[in-house]
């Protein structure tokens, strides 16, 4: 019988301190995430210096904790697992120097896995991925189209020319002043209204598989203003509705668009946004007429960020001989066609 694979993963790009042990690839023995929203929701959004704090007083902690709910010493783990990038950097630095530091002290292999690399083996700890595969990326800082041919290659078939979608989901929300991070808030006011309000759809050129989401977030804007200059009062649950109908609209037909011409078997969400119960249900309604494809949806605590996930991808990083060393920095630009 094969020796287990114990990995260690640590996650610390945004505003999520977290820390999980995975076993096989594929088995979480613990998943612990120390969430900062609450300091970060009074200024409206994440921020950086505050981000950076936090992580420093947490991550030890948070460290320990997933290896005492796994039940493990840093004795029995086989590899360390460390979101390389891309977010921010003084945030992705507390991560990757814990990582360095506990590599070196305790002789442990170090694997640098991108953070979307990661969204996208959120699913791998649902099902076994099955290739050609394609993931919709969906997050705060990414909107993209991963193409995948076999594990550990990543293409990027298409992606966001501005905003991301959960960027625009949570400008949209501070319009309406609803509390960060505005994606949920969104979410439940939508399914409250109709999509009565007429938003424009940026489809681009015919062949293309990129995403702009600016312009819908400015259409928005300006319907509230118009509508405030009139003395007008719309409903904010009719606005929600009508946005998110735009968003997921683009989104489900770029994916189904782009799943026929790759002839692709399983499809993937990933990201925060994945966590959105309208583009959920979309997605299954879609998939259910293309029995042929596998739709794989993760559930919500693996959609927004963690570890457990940094884990899985590190570990088939790991498995394909992918190592790091000492020289290993944050890179906030991070490109995951080469990491
Ligand atoms: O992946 P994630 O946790 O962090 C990044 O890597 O960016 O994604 C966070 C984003 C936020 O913009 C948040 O508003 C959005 O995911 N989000 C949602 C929902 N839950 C979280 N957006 C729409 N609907 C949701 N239910
Ligand atoms: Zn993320």
């Amino acid at each position: 019988m094969e020796k287990d694979l114990i990995v260690l993963g640590i996650e610390t790009s945004c505003d999520e301190t977290a820390a999980s042990v995975i076993k096989n690839g594929t088995i979480i023995l613990s998943n612990v995430v120390a969430s900062q929203i609450e300091s970060h929701k009074r200024f409206g959004g994440v921020v950086p210096e505050l981000a950076s704090r936090h992580h420093v007083e947490q991550i030890t902690i948070v460290i320990e904790e997933a290896l005492k709910e796994a039940g493990l010493t840093l004795s029995e783990i086989d590899a360390i697992a460390v979101t390389e990038g891309p977010g921010l950097v003084g945030a992705l630095l507390v991560g990757v120097n814990a990582a360095k530091a506990i590599a070196y002290t305790n002789n442990i292999p170090l694997v640098n896995v991108h953070h979307i690399a990661g969204h996208i083996y959120a699913n791998r700890l649902i099902k076994e991925m099955t290739f050609p595969l394609i993931s919709l990326v969906v997050s705060g800082g990414h909107t993209e189209l991963v193409y995948m041919r076999e594990h550990g290659e990543f293409t990027v078939i298409g992606e966001t020319r501005d905003d991301a979608a959960g960027e625009a989901y949570d400008k949209v929300a501070r319009t309406l002043n609803l509390p960060y991070p505005g994606g949920p808030h969104i979410d439940r006011l939508a399914h409250e209204g109709k999509p009565t309000i007429d938003l424009p759809r940026a489809w681009l050129e015919e062949d293309s598989y990129d995403f702009s989401f600016s312009g819908l977030k400015s259409a928005v804007i300006n319907t509230l203003h118009n509508a405030n200059q009139k003395g007008i009062t719309i409903d904010s649950k009719d606005l929600a509705a009508s946005f998110q109908a735009s968003v997921i609209d683009v989104l489900v037909t770029k994916t189904i668009r782009a799943v026929k011409e790759y002839k692709v078997k399983q499809v993937l969400l990933s990201g925060g946004v994945a966590a959105n119960k309208g583009l959920r249900t979309a997605l299954e309604e879609a998939f259910n007429e293309m029995p042929d494809v596998d739709l794989v949806i993760p559930p919500l605590n693996l959609c927004t960020d963690n570890a457990a996930m940094i884990a899985a991808a590190g570990s088939v990083l790991f498995e394909r001989g992918k190592r790091s060393d000492l020289s290993l920095n944050a890179n906030p630009g991070l490109d995951i066609e080469h990491f």
